[in-house]
């Protein structure tokens, strides 16, 4: 992966220095963030509306993927920490990389509860360029599953699965929500543009529901590996 990165950095130093000054201010302030609700509560789903909710914020944009356990999060003393990822960041790199996060209303919290409604929001108040409008894919994705470490498995059960959850667009300002139908174990983010889409086809992610329990027939594992490989077609074909 080291590599990898490392052929990716160069390759899109190579093609985005025109706009890569521009590119960097407006994303470096940029939050994604997510607030959860418990099945029955009503808050409307509007981030304007929501600032009572549990809720996590980061305007970091990872170098490597990162798993969050919900209950260990939201139930940990900690309100704001830092994954510290320099040492990942590839050799021609500079600055700390890493995830800033912020937690807000864990008073609120319950571990019992069936927090299963999410409220997804990565939005560009003032865009510059259609890339960085609602529907295009944003700077970090984001993936909910109903097993812990951001796993299929249904925790009560040997032999369920459970389909995954994935944002990777920019929202509108409001945001986008959803209902799963789980109560939430774990979320994943990595970076958006920059580890996955640039070899993706198609379209970003809505609410997109994905995995082995889905009709897609594709594992999760399946579909890095799918992506994994295209990126790398491109890179090496640049
Ligand atoms: C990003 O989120 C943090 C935590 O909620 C907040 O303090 C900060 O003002 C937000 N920044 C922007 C640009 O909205
Ligand atoms: C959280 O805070 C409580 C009380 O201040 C302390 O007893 C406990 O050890 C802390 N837990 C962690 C994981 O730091
Ligand atoms: C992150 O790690 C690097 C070395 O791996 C270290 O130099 C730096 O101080 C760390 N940053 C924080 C905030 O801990
Ligand atoms: C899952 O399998 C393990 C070992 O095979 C067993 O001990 C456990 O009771 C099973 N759990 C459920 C929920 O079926
Ligand atoms: C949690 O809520 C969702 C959505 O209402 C529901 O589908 C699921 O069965 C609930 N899970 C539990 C463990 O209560």
């Amino acid at each position: 992966m080291q590599l990898l990165r490392a052929i990716r950095v160069a390759s899109l130093a190579l093609t985005s220095f025109p706009l890569g000054i521009h590119a960097q201010v407006v994303t470096s302030n940029q939050n994604l963030t997510l607030r959860f609700f418990q099945s029955d509560q009503q808050d409307s789903c509007d981030y304007a509306n929501s600032n009572r909710a549990l809720t996590f914020t980061t305007s970091s944009i990872p170098v490597l993927g990162q798993c969050f356990d919900f209950v260990d999060l939201f139930s940990g003393n900690a309100t704001q920490g830092f994954i510290n990822q320099t040492r990942n960041q590839g050799q021609n790199a500079w600055g700390e990389a890493g995830i800033h996060w912020q937690l807000e209303n864990t008073d609120t919290f319950d571990p019992q509860a069936n927090y299963s409604r999410v409220l997804y929001r990565q939005h560009i108040t003032n865009p510059t360029t259609d890339e960085q409008k609602p529907g295009h894919y944003a700077d970090r994705q984001v993936t909910i599953y109903g097993g812990p470490k951001c796993t299929e498995a249904d925790p009560n059960s040997n032999t369920t699965l459970f389909p995954w959850y994935g944002f990777s667009c920019w929202s509108e300002d409001k945001g986008s929500c959803g209902t799963l139908p789980y109560k939430i174990a774990s979320f994943y983010i990595r970076a958006g543009k920059d580890e996955q889409s640039q070899g993706r086809m198609g379209t970003c992610w809505v609410f997109a529901e994905c995995g082995a329990a889905t009709s897609l027939l594709l594992s999760s594992r399946a579909m890095v590996g799918a992506f994994i490989s295209a990126s790398l077609a491109i890179w090496l074909s640049m």
